[in-house]
């Protein structure tokens, strides 16, 4: 498979055309942004650990029924997937709190939930991802309820078997980010990446934070953290 025209850039990653139509390389950098785009920094190494554990655990839920776009990983920075358009929304699913929804409500970080909660945030840089609920995405004409509906049990199940998964390596899933996808057949597909960006990794025992927060709030041993990940997946 041949890289085209270059057809997307975005804060980590490239895009590129392939000669199939419904074919997309993705290209992973190790430019790092935080606070939409206003933090910018580098993880050495983060491009390589992106791409391989997102491909690693996209297998994973293929063979739990979910689809994604995975088709074949091409380099240490380089995979081919199936050409989408991506649904607007940020899809977040929060085991434990941390992060933004601890500000917004004014919670402790690592309280536990009595159960995952979902939340969606329109993919707008220029607004800061606001949060939404289905009904403006759908009101708005972002999407429409049937996506709604499938999106949010898709995130769900990517979540039960995702925490099932990393408990396995003694992490803990806190939250995490997804975005959906839709084919040239019409049919939703789990896109973008699943990695120590858009994850938040506790190690089960000490919660030692091993994630991109590291880098958003300047805690030091960033690279090493996302070395630890892939040891733990065993792609180190
Ligand atoms: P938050 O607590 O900042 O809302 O983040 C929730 C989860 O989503 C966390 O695992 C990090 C991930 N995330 C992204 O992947 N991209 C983003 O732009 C943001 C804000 C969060
Ligand atoms: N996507 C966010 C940014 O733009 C980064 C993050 O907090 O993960 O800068």
């Amino acid at each position: 498979m041949e890289k085209k025209e270059q057809l997307y850039e975005g804060k980590a990653k490239k895009v590129w055309a392939t000669e199939n139509p419904d074919i997309v390389i993705v290209d992973y950098k190790d430019d790092a942004t935080a606070f939409n785009g206003l933090k910018k920094g580098t993880i050495a190494g983060k491009g390589v650990v992106n791409n391989k554990m997102s491909n690693y655990l996209m297998r994973i839920l293929e063979k739990k029924g979910i689809p994604t776009h995975f088709i074949e990983e091409l380099s240490d920075r380089e995979t081919a997937v199936k050409k989408v358009t991506i649904i607007p929304l940020e899809v977040i699913i929060r085991n434990r709190a941390a992060g933004s929804i601890c500000k917004r409500l004014g919670l402790e970080e690592g309280m536990d939930f009595v159960c995952p909660s979902i939340e969606f945030s329109y993919k707008d840089d220029e607004l800061g991802d606001p949060l939404i609920n289905g009904y403006h995405a759908v009101s708005c004409g972002f999407t429409t309820q049937e996506e709604v509906d499938t999106v949010k049990k898709m995130a769900f199940t990517v979540n039960d078997v995702l925490k099932e998964y990393f408990a396995s390596i003694g992490v803990e899933l806190i939250d995490f980010k997804l975005e959906f996808g839709k084919t040239s057949d019409g049919s939703i597909v789990l896109a973008d990446e699943i990695s120590p960006d858009t994850c938040r990794f506790w190690d089960i025992e000490t919660h030692e934070k091993l994630d991109k927060d590291r880098f958003r709030r300047d805690l030091g041993g960033v690279e090493a953290a996302y070395t630890e990940m892939m040891k733990r997946v065993g792609l180190y």
